[in-house]
């Protein structure tokens, strides 16, 4: 079969998506892991008819100057705040996202996230490791923050966030969430959440758990003013995206003392993690993994290659424009 369109994986993947995609285009798949400067970028966008990417990748207006050829972008990832959809649009490219497929591992993360930085499992296996218990512990050592019977709060309730408050019931937790619209009432009771205003859910929250997208509009949404009004001895978890959070305040609030603890997944400027934060023992640090589950990693590669089919007219599946 004479190939027609190249396509361009700009990390390693596994193999039997790319043998997938091998088997209807000319493949260029990056074999080692790295990130691509702009230029790079631009370079191989210009010789290709589609790419799948992943968030280390920005895609703008600059990286796509001059480009007539590429068709598809598929991004390795539902949330696509490294996309600029304008200049996409404008370019007349089909923008694709990983939706859906990594909502339940995403959630079991946030929830483990949830529990670690609330008992406080990562500074007391570094403890451990670093050959400290001697058997004489105090009986007041190690003390966190229960979930159960507490509140648990969501802000921004989209299929994530929905999946994230179902599983609340089983620690029997209240849960409030905060979206700028009510979700209709058959999602809230499967959800068994309530909505409220944000300050409601700062202020009641015993965990805060952020799952929302990033948009210039919700840069630092929990600022220093928000972890001021949240309730003192929370835990905020963030597995959405780090720009949602002013890391030097939430540092000092961490110190002060008004939030006991936090998980993060996410960074503003990653993969740098702010120093205040590396140097606090409550705070556990993961280096953005919420979806990666053997399975669900699996899945996300599989529907990036449907979305570059489908965008080449190559598939029977629809690709997935962001949702
Ligand atoms: C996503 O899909 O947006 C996640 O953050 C990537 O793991």
């Amino acid at each position: 079969m004479t190939k027609r369109y190249k396509v361009w994986v700009s990390r390693p993947l596994f193999a039997e998506a790319l043998a997938r995609l091998d088997q209807h285009v000319t493949l260029d798949a990056e074999a080692i892991e790295r990130v691509h400067a702009p230029e790079q970028l631009r370079e191989r966008l210009a010789g290709v008819d589609a790419a799948i990417v992943s968030l280390s990748d920005r895609v703008d207006a600059a990286t796509l100057a001059g480009n007539g050829r590429l068709r598809v972008i598929a991004n390795l990832a539902v949330g696509y705040n490294n996309l600029d959809i304008e200049a996409l649009t404008r370019a007349g490219v089909l923008a694709c996202n990983t939706p859906d497929v990594l909502n339940e591992t995403t959630a079991d993360y946030a929830w483990a996230l949830m529990l670690a930085a609330a008992r406080r499992v990562g500074a007391a296996e570094r403890w451990l490791r670093a050959g400290h218990w001697t058997g004489a512990m105090r009986f007041d050592d190690w003390l966190g923050v229960d979930l159960h019977g507490k509140t648990l709060g969501i802000l921004g309730m989209g299929r994530i966030g929905q999946a994230v408050a179902r599983r609340a019931s089983g620690f029997d937790m209240r849960v409030l969430y905060h979206n700028r619209s009510r979700l209709p009432e058959s999602i809230e009771r499967q959800c068994a959440a309530r909505w409220v205003d944000q300050a409601t859910l700062l202020r009641e929250s015993d965990h805060l758990v952020l799952v929302l997208p990033y948009t210039p509009e919700n840069h630092h949404v929990i600022g220093a003013a928000e972890l001021a009004q949240m309730k003192r001895g929370s835990v905020l978890v963030n597995i959405a995206r780090g720009g949602l959070v002013d890391e030097a305040a939430l540092a000092t609030a961490l110190v002060s003392g008004q939030l006991a603890a936090a998980g993060l997944d996410v960074y503003e400027d990653e993969p740098a993690v702010h120093p205040a934060l590396l140097e606090l023992e409550q705070v556990v640090l993961s280096p953005h993994m919420g979806s990666a589950s053997a399975d669900t990693r699996r899945n996300m590669a599989q529907l990036a290659v449907d979305n570059v089919l489908a965008g080449l007219g190559l598939g029977s599946q629809a690709g997935h424009p962001p949702t």
